[in-house]
């Protein structure tokens, strides 16, 4: 009997919002029972204890980040993003050493925590007007129209992307991320050129702003990354550079805006005081890992916990799962800000791909909610929202609040639930 045959365990479906809803008590199970299992849904590894995912995730010399989100399988389309100079790596997070030591070091040279709180401002102030726009409405729909929206222009203003040009980016940047599940899909090879174009798009976009920044730079990462280029001993090549800054766009939206979403929610159904905002995200981070799940492949015979697995097998590195180990968490599943143990989650990731935007993705999370606490203090959901669905977000279709509490025949009731 093969290590698959014993460890295989069907019906982990977190690709609907019911199967998301349950996956939480699928996992809790199997943390317990078969803390590595084969997922034949996923066609992978899944692998859901704190322990075992810290290690899968420093060990980059038994496991490749290669394919990290996954690879289109056509061949077509695989020579159609070669030949539009898009790499597969998505910024950082699909690249295996040397090359990806030597990028993630230009990177961080330029991403620095300081690049970071030095959004602040701006991200204080477009919240703001933001707020002011809602000050009729009723009812707000605080991720979709709030949480999206600034996050996405945040990493816009970050790397340096001109408003004319973010609405087709984003586009481009949604469709490249479809492509990356275009297996899981089940997407056609026509359907996927589509997507690839879009891909190319995002590309050549970025390599156009490099070639305009290098003529006149501005405060922006592109211009940054640029000025460490010019002064490194061992410059990146061309394509290296410009692969630097399309990821970006999905690897710092979607999962900020659901972290502030995510963060809200439990806050409101806790009661949580604002006194230890800072807390009160670390933990929603831990319990509502946004970004849920991230992929590996063994490069060699490899055992992870009791399993021994062979070259060549895909293993999923479930945060979410890891953030609720009770080997490492008492009463894993509520929220505690208190924890003594409060940033020994995995939700950003650990070892050498640990999240190179976590500084502003804290800046980011914790000013959206502070404008928002402090503009309606007694706010109240609007309804029990619906989880989204989505494979590696963990997140709610939209999060539908009362601004100034729940209405109620003679005005405005100041309860938060
Ligand atoms: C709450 C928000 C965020 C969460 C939960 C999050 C989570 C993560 C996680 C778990 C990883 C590790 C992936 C792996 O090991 O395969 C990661 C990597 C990464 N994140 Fe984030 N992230 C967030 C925000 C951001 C932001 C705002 C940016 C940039 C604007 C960003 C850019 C990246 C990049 C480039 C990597 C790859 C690093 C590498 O491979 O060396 N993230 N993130």
């Amino acid at each position: 009997m093969s290590e698959r045959d014993t460890h295989t365990r069907a019906g982990y479906l977190p690709f609907t919002p019911a199967g998301q809803d349950a996956a939480t008590e699928i996992l809790a199970e199997l943390r317990e029972t078969t803390p590595v299992f084969f997922s034949p849904e996923l066609d992978s590894w899944v692998v859901t204890r704190h322990e075992d995912a810290d290690r899968v995730l420093r060990d980059s010399t038994a496991f490749s980040s290669s394919g990290a989100l996954g690879s289109p399988a056509d061949p077509q389309v695989a020579e159609r993003l070669a030949h539009g100079r898009v790499t597969d790596g998505a910024t950082l997070i699909g690249w295996d050493d040397p090359e990806h030591a030597r990028m993630r070091a230009m990177l961080a040279q330029a991403f620095t925590p300081a690049r970071a709180r030095s959004l602040q401002p701006v991200i204080r102030e477009r919240t703001e007007r933001l707020l002011d726009s809602f000050a009729s409405q009723d009812r707000v729909d605080v991720l979709n129209d709030i949480a999206l929206p600034i996050a996405l222009d945040t990493v816009f203003d970050l790397i340096g992307v001109p408003e004319a040009l973010r609405a087709d980016c984003f586009r481009w940047s949604t469709d490249w991320g479809r492509l990356h599940g275009a297996v899981l899909e089940g997407l056609d090879q026509t359907e996927q050129l589509v997507l690839a174009r879009s891909a190319v798009r995002l590309h050549e976009t970025m390599s156009e702003l490099l070639a305009a920044r290098q003529d006149t730079p501005q405060d922006d990462l592109l211009s940054a990354v640029l000025a460490e280029q010019a002064a490194a001993a061992e410059p990146l090549s061309d394509i290296e550079v410009v692969a630097l800054f399309p990821g970006l766009v999905f690897a710092g939206h979607e999962t900020a805006a659901n972290l502030v979403a995510n963060t809200l929610w439990l806050m409101l159904t806790h009661h949580t005081g604002t006194d230890t905002l800072g807390a009160a995200v670390e933990e929603a981070a831990r319990l509502e890992s946004p970004f849920s799940a991230t992929a590996r492949t063994t490069k060699c015979p490899v055992r992870i916990g009791e399993v021994d697995l062979p070259a060549g097998e895909r293993v999923s590195v479930h945060f979410g799962s890891a953030n609720r180990d009770r080997r490492v968490y008492n009463k894993p599943d509520a929220f505690i800000p208190t924890r003594p143990n409060l940033k020994s989650h995995l939700a950003f990731g650990r070892g050498p791909h640990f999240c190179i935007g976590s500084s502003l993705a804290h800046v980011e999370v914790t000013t959206i909610l502070e404008a928002l606490l402090t503009r309606w203090p007694d706010m109240a959901l609007a309804d029990q929202p619906t989880r989204a669905g989505h494979f590696l977000i963990r997140g709610f279709q939209s999060l539908n609040i009362w601004p100034t509490g729940r209405p109620t025949e003679t005005g405005h009731d100041h309860r938060r639930m």
